[in-house]
């Protein structure tokens, strides 16, 4: 079929299962123990209603918006996931042209299976980029990392993993085992998982100031509590993404937008102190509509990325963002939102999500 064909992220991941090798796709489906959190993190969205208001003038839907201070067209982008070369030989490099195309921030994976450089050389002067760091337990090949990204210009904010100190139990992924190790930055990793488990908040997060002159956000944060906490350390810390890892860390672990309302909840002062982001589960334009009226500034997808890769390369992705983008512009017009930032919590009704 031809890309155009593809109406909705399910047909794009449905091409794409197709295309891709079968334990590379158990790679990318995968996600822990029964995968309820993975199931839950789409669910968690469609229990959210929307609270549409009429006599709204929206000819001029804008969707623009600021992510730690840097202009973006859409307020959709590209979560960090690891190996984007086992879907499609362009790998992150198509991802990113994507991103170009729609003003999209992208956040390059530390096992993105390109490197920072190579990702980055040929985008344009103001595309955005982030970069996601795992501390590992060999601190000199951290510290030469962080100091390769922070000269990249194009590279704005580096954004620290959290959430998976330890791989998930992931089944699918157990039985088709990787039969090559995967390639990470051009080099094999027989030895994969070297992630540090001994991160203390004060001690690590010097550490990384230390490192880098770039702004720090914390990614896989789920619960007020930690919110809370990473914005004791704002301004070094701008950002937090709430997220649970697509499901693939802790199982029965909460959605992002839970962890938004226990926020608005418990210390709604976060949102003024960091930019909060969120990815997980996120399918239709509704979702995106969703996040940012519970305070998100930016919704992230992680797989749908994979999956358009895995469909058709660059323009996979390219037709990935156009559906997302376009369905976020009709949600918002239908609401009667004209600017991303009039959307507010009075646009959703949460009671359904709050009783789960
Ligand atoms: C990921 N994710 C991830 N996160 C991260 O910080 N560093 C990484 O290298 C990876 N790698 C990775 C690989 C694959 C195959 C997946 C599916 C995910 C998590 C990712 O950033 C994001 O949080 C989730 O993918 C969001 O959920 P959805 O959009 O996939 O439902």
């Amino acid at each position: 079929p031809s890309l155009d064909s593809l109406l909705n992220l399910d047909e794009i991941e449905e091409l794409a299962t197709k295309n891709i090798k079968p334990k590379s796709w158990a790679y990318y489906y995968g996600a822990s123990d029964d995968q309820l959190t993975k199931a839950l993190n789409t669910q968690a969205y469609r229990s959210i209603l929307l609270r549409p208001r009429v006599f709204v003038d929206c000819s001029r839907c804008d969707m623009s918006t600021q992510i730690l201070g840097n202009r973006l067209k859409v307020p959709v982008f590209v979560s960090p996931a690891a190996a984007a070369r086992l879907a499609h030989p362009s790998g992150e490099r198509g991802i990113a042209a994507a991103c170009a195309k729609f003003g999209a921030l992208y956040i390059i994976s530390q096992n993105a299976s390109l490197t920072p450089d190579d990702i980055v050389r040929d985008a344009p002067q103001d595309q955005v980029f982030g970069w996601q760091l795992y501390v590992e337990k060999d601190n000199a090949k951290n510290e030469a990392n962080i100091a390769r990204v922070s000269k990249l210009k194009a590279i704005k904010f580096i954004v620290l993993t959290l959430d998976a100190p330890f791989p998930g139990k992931r089944e699918i992924d157990e039985r088709f085992k990787y039969q090559e190790a995967p390639v990470v930055n051009g080099v094999k990793q027989e030895q994969y998982w070297g992630t540090s488990s001994m991160l203390t908040w004060k001690k690590t997060l010097e550490w990384l100031a230390r490192q880098t002159h770039l702004p720090i956000v914390l990614k896989g944060i789920q619960t007020h509590e930690d919110a809370f906490i990473a914005s004791t350390f704002a301004p070094r810390v701008r950002g937090i993404l709430l997220s649970n890892h697509g499901g693939r860390a802790l199982d029965t672990a909460p959605p992002a937008v839970h962890t938004l309302l226990e926020i608005r909840k418990h210390c709604p002062e976060v949102f003024a102190k960091l930019d909060v982001l969120v990815d997980g589960g996120v399918k239709r334009g509704t979702d995106v509509v969703k996040a940012l009226a519970l305070g998100a500034k930016g919704v992230g997808v992680g797989r749908a990325a994979l999956w358009g890769l895995g469909a058709g390369g660059q323009g996979g992705v390219e037709r990935t963002l156009q559906i997302l983008t376009e369905e976020t512009e009709t949600a918002m017009r239908l609401l009667g939102v004209e600017k991303v930032h009039d959307l507010g919590v009075a646009h959703v009704n949460t009671k359904a999500l709050e009783s789960q």
